[in-house]
C-alpha cells in the first residue's frame, strides 16, 4: 500500500535495535483518516471472506482493527494481556513469548465474545516473531471458531513471524512489508 509506505518513509524512524517507531501516527499519536484509508484496504483484501468477529490484542492493535471493523460491520475483541476483576471468569486463554521482553504473558478473551459460529480476522499493527498472531490462533482453536486471515499493517520481512504464520496454512496480507532497514533507509519487498 503505497500511502503506508510514504509515511513509513516520512514519518517513521529506525533506531539501532532494528526497531521502526511509528509513534507519530500509529502506536502513540493516531492518525485517524490514514488508519481510515488502512481500514479500506483491509476491507478490500478481505472482501471475500464472511467476516463475524476482528480479534486483535492490546494495546496498539486497537486502534487498527476499529477501523476495519467499521468496514465490516462487525465487533471488535481485543485480547488483555492483565488479569482483570472486569473480565468474565470464563475466558480462552494462550501463552505469548516475547522475544522483546524475554519472557512468556497470557492473553484472555472471555468466552461469551467468541464462539463456534465465528469466522474471525486477526488484525494487529505489526508482525515481527509472530508470537502474538499464533497466540491469538490458539485462541480462535480453542473456540472452535474458523480463522479466515490475517491482516497486518507492517510486516518486517527479516524477522520469522511471516513465514511461521503463512507455514501454517494461514492467509497473511500485510500492507507493507520491510525487506531491510537502518537509520535513515528502509527497504520494501517489492
Ligand atoms: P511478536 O512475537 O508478536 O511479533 O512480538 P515481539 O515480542 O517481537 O514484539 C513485542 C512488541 O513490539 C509487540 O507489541 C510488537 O507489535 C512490537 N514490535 C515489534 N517490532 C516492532 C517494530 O519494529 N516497531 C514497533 N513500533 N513495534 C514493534 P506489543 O508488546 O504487543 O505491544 P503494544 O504496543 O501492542 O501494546
Ligand atoms: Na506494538
Ligand atoms: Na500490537
Amino acid at each position: 500500500m503505497q500511502l503506508l509506505k510514504d509515511m513509513i518513509v516520512t514519518k517513521g524512524r529506525v533506531d539501532s535495535e532494528h526497531i521502526l517507531k511509528v509513534d507519530g501516527f500509529l502506536n502513540h499519536q493516531i492518525d485517524v483518516q490514514f488508519l481510515n484509508e488502512i481500514g479500506k484496504e483491509f476491507k478490500e483484501r478481505f472482501k471475500d471472506q464472511p467476516v463475524t468477529k476482528i480479534l486483535t490484542i492490546e494495546a496498539s492493535g486497537i486502534a487498527v482493527a476499529c477501523m476495519v471493523a467499521q468496514y465490516f460491520e462487525v465487533p471488535v475483541i481485543f485480547a488483555k494481556k492483565t488479569e482483570s476483576k472486569n473480565l468474565d471468569a470464563a475466558t480462552y486463554e494462550s501463552q505469548v513469548y516475547s522475544f522483546t521482553k524475554d519472557r512468556y504473558y497470557k492473553i484472555r478473551v472471555s468466552k461469551r465474545y467468541l464462539g463456534s459460529e465465528d469466522k474471525v480476522l486477526i488484525i494487529d499493527d505489526f508482525l515481527a516473531n509472530g508470537q502474538a498472531v499464533l497466540g491469538l490462533k490458539e485462541i480462535v482453536d480453542q473456540a472452535g471458531a474458523e480463522l479466515v486471515g490475517v491482516g497486518i499493517v507492517i510486516e518486517k520481512g527479516f524477522q520469522q513471524g511471516g513465514k511461521l504464520v503463512r507455514d501454517q496454512g494461514i492467509r497473511v496480507e500485510s500492507l507493507a512489508i520491510i525487506e531491510s532497514m537502518k537509520p535513515g533507509e528502509v527497504v520494501f519487498r517489492p
